[in-house]
């Protein structure tokens, strides 16, 4: 006779008592573009875009740089950089909004192109804060036992979904990918998460239109021949009304991370906010009290808002650039569409980024 539910035993897995950042890489595409060629198709200029927003330059993505083919790059630098067997990866997670090609997702092709065919692999969506739900979750699924070394990498090709004649949002986004490999540690270097939404808020960051609607209207236009339609979905924002939740909301969860990480402020020597505003990243380091000595991210004015890719992109240039040192203490603050939010306190990779 089976035994009774009761009896029977489901086995556990046990993971690491702690994880660490072994790597990180970037791909930043190939075309830049400036304030005065965006100010081309809409009224705005130069001055009042950096003013504003503290961007010069973003970049562009070509059509042979895809989702894919740039996290595949990021993913193969972070690797290098890590100097891990990339046999021992058995877990890729890409976090991304911008992947139009929902089916089949990106990871499993990021995987298959690391030569790592068959691995767990899947994409995590949650707007800009999606790099740190992705460091979070591979943290929890090491420690949980679920894999031992996740390749996490934050995408986007946000200017596929950008209206460039509309001043609210043409100047603000740019694309590329940056990745990390994270891994087991018996000393911890990744902190607790704060993670969050706040769903009431969803319609400040939208697309205009879901896809269902798209190719009703593109069908429909085909019917009546009306070529001159506006179809396709493109990304809207309240820009100020996310400015205010990120300046007062966000900076209280900044706070709440250094707590939950049991570090001080005197005690992190680097800021990685999400590359959304300059002010913002300056609001949130005075509300937070960060001493002169700590340095602040600044990518947005090379590359601007790189929504999911934008904290990982940040974190190699600080290293690549020298303002920011292996090994050294840093806060990340991912927040965004959703609305959602997401910070961490990590211990910078122990190994530069390769070129
Ligand atoms: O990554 C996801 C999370 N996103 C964010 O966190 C974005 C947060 N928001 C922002 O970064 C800022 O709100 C923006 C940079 C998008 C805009 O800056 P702002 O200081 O909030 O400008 P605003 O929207 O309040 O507009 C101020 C003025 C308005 O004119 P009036 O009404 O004061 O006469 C706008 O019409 O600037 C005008 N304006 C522009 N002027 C020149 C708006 N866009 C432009 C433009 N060029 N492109």
């Amino acid at each position: 006779m089976a035994d009774s539910n009761d009896t029977v035993t489901i086995a556990t897995s046990e993971g690491a008592s702690g994880t660490t950042l072994l790597g990180i890489g970037a791909y930043r595409p190939r075309r830049v573009v400036s304030n005065e060629e965006i100010c081309e198709t809409i009224d705005s200029s130069s001055e009042w875009i950096y003013e504003r927003s503290g961007i010069l330059n973003r970049r562009v993505a070509g059509p042979d740089e895809s989702i894919v083919s740039m996290s595949s790059e990021a993913a193969r630098k972070a690797l290098a950089s890590s100097g891990i067997d990339p046999e021992l990866i058995d877990a890729v997670i890409v976090c991304t909004s911008t992947n139009w090609t929902q089916v089949p997702h990106a990871a499993p092709q990021v995987a298959t192109d690391l030569g790592r065919n068959g691995i767990a692999a899947f994409d995590l969506t949650a707007g800009c804060a999606g790099f740190g739900y992705g460091l979070a979750v591979a943290t929890t699924m090491i420690r949980g036992g679920g894999a031992r070394y996740v390749v996490v990498v934050g995408v986007e090709k946000m200017t596929d979904g950008i209206d460039f004649s509309d001043r609210n949002t043409a100047f603000i986004f740019g694309d590329g990918a940056g990745a990390v490999v994270v891994g087991p540690s018996e000393v911890n270097d990744v902190s607790p998460v704060i993670w969050g939404s706040d769903g009431a808020q969803g319609s400040a960051i939208r697309q205009t239109k879901d896809f269902k609607q798209y190719v009703d209207e593109v069908d429909a236009s085909a019917a009546a021949a009306r070529e001159e339609a506006v179809l396709q979905p493109y990304l809207v924002m309240d820009g100020s009304k996310v400015f205010r939740w990120a300046a007062v909301q966000v900076s209280k969860v900044c706070a709440q991370t250094l707590e939950a990480a049991g570090v001080t402020a005197e005690q992190i020597q680097a800021f990685i906010p999400h590359q959304a505003n300059g002010r913002i990243n300056s609001a949130m380091a005075k509300h937070l009290g960060l001493p002169d000595s700590v340095a602040i991210a600044n990518d947005i004015e090379q590359t601007g808002n790189t929504s999911a890719a934008s904290i990982p992109l940040a974190m190699e240039a600080m290293l690549r650039d020298g303002e920011a040192e292996p090994g050294q203490i840093a806060l990340c603050i991912g927040f965004g569409a959703g609305l959602s939010y997401a910070g961490q306190v990590v211990r910078l990779p122990a190994k530069p980024p390769v070129d």
